[in-house]
């Protein structure tokens, strides 16, 4: 689509010598972003918490750190978000708590990160920098367990676990500060997505880090289940692609957009490709009973509005997002195992 690709080569112009917040900007999506915003010469400003387990690798910038400024802070510190909003052109607001099996066991600490530090966040905005613009990293699992599919974004809202819940609600307060204060505000509702910079060295990042860990470890894979769960996959450049769209178009302001990946793909089919690729093995075995508790089986989304509205889509296939994946982390595992 000639609109698209006009769109995609104006970033330069719009986001050259501009002042960026990236909130969780050393974490997986957060440091492609900042990785491609230096290309466009933008001032960059990371705020991370770097809490231990959680997705932050100062080996993620480690590149362009030279040329970002890095502020290792908790957007839970009022003070600290005040401070670091005030100037900004632009916020991509990407800090958050990202386990859902954590927000289980430790909803306090969700609650904390993916809602109420929003809340703070919009109030320094408020406060402090009203002529802002702010993209912030939705999920669908704000849908839960899918009605039908795929999933566009006036599904109902029943997320089946803390994390779900907290993101719509952080989500919801950039949309009301959008409306009533004019702090303009978009909400991508990403799916999965995978490729260079993903936290590996646990499971909390979901399912994709897991299995292309075991791949690259020579490790039998366990599927949950009998593979049939179908996910569609977003390559994080593609990701990075909708977040600077949906930050530099008016259009996109005060509205919630899903991502998707360019087909739905099964587990077992995602795995399949992976053993093509890496020569791992797998096996199917019975889900566990508290993944099973949460799990909301098929999804995936349809991106029919971001497509029509800003000229968005998926350009990467899963074969070759997967081998840049894989070696991205042949090449750099010691930093991330
Ligand atoms: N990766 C996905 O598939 C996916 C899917 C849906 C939504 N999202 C959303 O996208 C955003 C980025 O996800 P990601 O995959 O890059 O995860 P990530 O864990 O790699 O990045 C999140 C970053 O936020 C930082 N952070 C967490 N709590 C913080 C705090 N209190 N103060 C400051 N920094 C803090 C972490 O240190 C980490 O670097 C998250 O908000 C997540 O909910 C991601």
């Amino acid at each position: 689509m000639e609109s698209l690709n006009q769109n995609y080569q104006n970033f330069k112009d719009c986001y050259f010598k501009k002042n960026v917040l990236i909130t969780g900007g050393l974490g997986f999506i957060g440091s492609n972003l900042a990785h491609r915003l230096v290309e466009c010469e933008a001032n960059i400003t990371v705020v991370d918490s770097l809490i231990d387990d959680y997705g932050g690798n100062l080996f993620n910038v480690e590149e362009i750190k030279d040329r970002i400024r890095i502020n290792i802070a908790d957007i839970r510190d009022e003070s600290s978000m005040q401070y670091l909003v005030r100037g900004q052109h632009y916020i991509f607001n990407l800090a958050g708590q990202v386990s859902h099996i954590d927000s289980m066991k430790d909803p306090y600490t969700d609650l904390e990160i993916n809602c109420r530090s929003q809340l703070s966040l919009l109030e320094a905005c408020r406060k402090f920098n009203r002529e802002v613009k702010i993209v912030f990293a939705g999920t669908r699992q704000q849908y839960g367990k899918p009605d039908y599919l795929p999933v566009d974004e006036r599904h109902l809202m029943h997320p089946t676990d803390v994390n779900g819940i907290n993101k719509l609600a952080g989500e919801m307060y950039h949309i009301l500060y959008n409306n009533v204060y004019d702090i303009r505000a978009t909400s991508l509702r990403l799916t999965n997505t995978y490729g260079p910079r993903l936290l590996m060295k646990h499971d909390r990042q979901g399912f994709v880090s897991v299995f292309i860990r075991q791949a690259l470890e020579g490790e039998e894979i366990q599927l949950f289940g009998d593979g049939s769960q179908v996910r569609d996959f977003t390559y994080v450049d593609d990701v990075v692609d909708a977040f600077l769209l949906a930050g530099m178009d008016e259009r996109a302001d005060g509205e919630v957009f899903n991502l998707g990946g360019l087909e739905p793909v099964s587990l077992l089919d995602f795995l399949k490709l992976l053993s093509e690729l890496t020569d791992c093995s797998y096996k199917l075995v019975p889900f566990p009973d508290d993944k099973k508790r949460i799990d909301i089986g098929s999804v995936y989304s349809s991106y029919y509005k971001i497509r029509m509205d800003l000229g968005w889509q998926p350009k990467v296939t899963l074969r070759d997002g997967l081998k840049e994946t894989l070696s991205f982390y042949e090449k750099h595992k010691k930093h991330y195992w």
